[in-house]
């Protein structure tokens, strides 16, 4: 499917309105973004009945205060919607006490340190992945690249056996799939984990040194004071917490990677022959095309911006992908430049839900793209052939061929 492109006129015929399952929308939502930023900068959508907050400092207004917007009735609109509560240790969907307890605990184990040290292994994926097509006329970086790396590196992090890590894609793959237009159907099945469940049994009975043993073992203090390790339960949780957050995510990163670089190849060429630029064009991607358009909390109580009250109990979706090109913040933000002094985008959250897999997000990034060029210096992808990805939450490339 081609990425539709909208004039400003044909955007501007309609009252400004955003559908976050609107295909058309869904497909290059720029436009829109940018007109919710100038008419309607706390859009209210009644079908729906969320709040959405398009500029910059707005989202970074709702994301560093926990108090008045919370996530712990989710962050998705239609789990939100449904008004399912997640278990314990899906501590993304969780406020304090509990969110402090889960993260600092993962923290302690899923250090950037740690993320670093994967380099090799990183390289070691990517080569697997991508030596087999050298000397042919094309590659799709989702089929090829963005579908496996990320899962086997999440997969070695947690010793996850290569042959349950297709099953446990699957069940995440599931969970997110929506028909297209369509929310969710059932979101928050598969948060339980139980897809990795034999094999966190066997970790539990012969621990190792890997993060899923130290994670096993690790002793904290819970909500009632008391000094415990995980149970399987929680252990299992967080477990679909990691395999969920980490894998679709960086791979719609490097799709959106090898779209842009294609598109722009006077940037291509600039890092071929500098590629200490890698790092900064990694950055620029995240801020021009953020996988994830939105971050969804709860209002606690009533707020108001720009002179609009938002009701207690509201639906509030920061629209990290709007926010990315606010012209406030970034000269030319709808310009992709790899060149650009600071990249300060929203794509990995902000403050105390912040990714904590942004560091290893980054590497494997980093990583992707020497060793694409390494191989293939020249590429164009195939928009006519290339088809987006069905879901709401995260956007981004199912297939992206292109020609080397
Ligand atoms: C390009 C890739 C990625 C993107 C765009 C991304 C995006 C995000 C965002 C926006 C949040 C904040 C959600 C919120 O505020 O409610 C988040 C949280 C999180 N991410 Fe990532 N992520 C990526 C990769 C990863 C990876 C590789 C991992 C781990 C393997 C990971 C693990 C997590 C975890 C555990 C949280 C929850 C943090 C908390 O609630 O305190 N993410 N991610």
């Amino acid at each position: 499917m081609a990425e539709a492109i909208f004039t400003d006129d044909e955007v501007k015929q309609k009252p400004v309105h955003w559908d976050p399952y609107n295909v058309t929308y869904f497909s290059n939502p720029y436009p829109v973004f940018r007109r919710l930023r100038e008419e309607s900068p706390v859009y209210h959508n009644e079908e729906f009945d969320f709040y959405a907050l398009s500029h910059y400092d707005d989202c970074v207004s709702v994301l560093g205060n926990r108090d008045d917007f919370i996530s712990s009735k989710g962050g998705v609109l239609e789990f939100m919607k449904q008004q399912a509560s997640a278990p314990s240790g899906m501590f993304i969907y969780e406020d304090p006490p509990l969110h402090t307890i889960h993260r600092r605990l993962l923290s302690r184990i899923f250090t950037p340190k740690r993320m670093g040290a994967l380099e090799t292994e990183i390289r070691d994926f990517c080569a697997q992945a991508l030596d087999p097509l050298v000397g042919g006329k094309e590659f799709d970086f989702i089929v090829h690249l963005g579908t496996e790396m990320p899962m086997r590196v999440i997969g070695m992090l947690l010793g996850i056996p290569e042959e349950h890590l297709k099953e446990a894609q699957r069940v995440v793959d599931d969970n997110m799939r929506t028909e297209p237009g369509q929310p969710l159907a059932e979101s928050g099945k598969g948060m339980t984990g139980e897809a990795y469940a034999d094999f966190v049994d066997a970790r539990i009975k012969n621990p190792t040194d890997d993060l899923m043993s130290d994670l096993i073992r690790a002793e904290f203090e819970d909500a009632n004071g008391v000094t415990r390790t995980l149970t399987r339960a929680e252990i299992l949780t967080m477990v679909a917490l990691l395999f969920g957050a980490g894998n679709e995510t960086t791979n719609r990163l490097i799709g959106w990677t090898g779209k842009l670089l294609s598109e722009h190849p006077d940037q291509r060429r600039a890092i071929r022959e500098d590629m200490s630029l890698i790092p900064d064009a990694i950055e620029e991607v995240l801020r021009y095309e953020s996988p994830g358009p939105y971050i969804g909390r709860t209002a606690a109580r009533e707020v108001e911006f720009h002179g609009v009250k938002v009701p207690a109990n509201s639906i509030v979706l920061s629209l990290v992908a709007s926010a990315n090109r606010d012209e406030q913040k970034f000269v030319d933000g709808d310009t992709f430049n790899i060149h650009r002094a600071r990249h300060p985008h929203l794509t990995f959250g902000y403050g105390f839900h912040n990714c904590l897999g942004n560091a290893l997000a980054r590497v494997e990034g980093r990583i992707a793209l020497e060793e694409v060029l390494k191989r293939f210096p020249d590429w164009e992808v195939d928009m006519d052939r290339a088809e987006m990805s069905s879901t709401a939450t995260v956007r981004g490339w199912e297939t992206l061929p292109a020609h080397i």
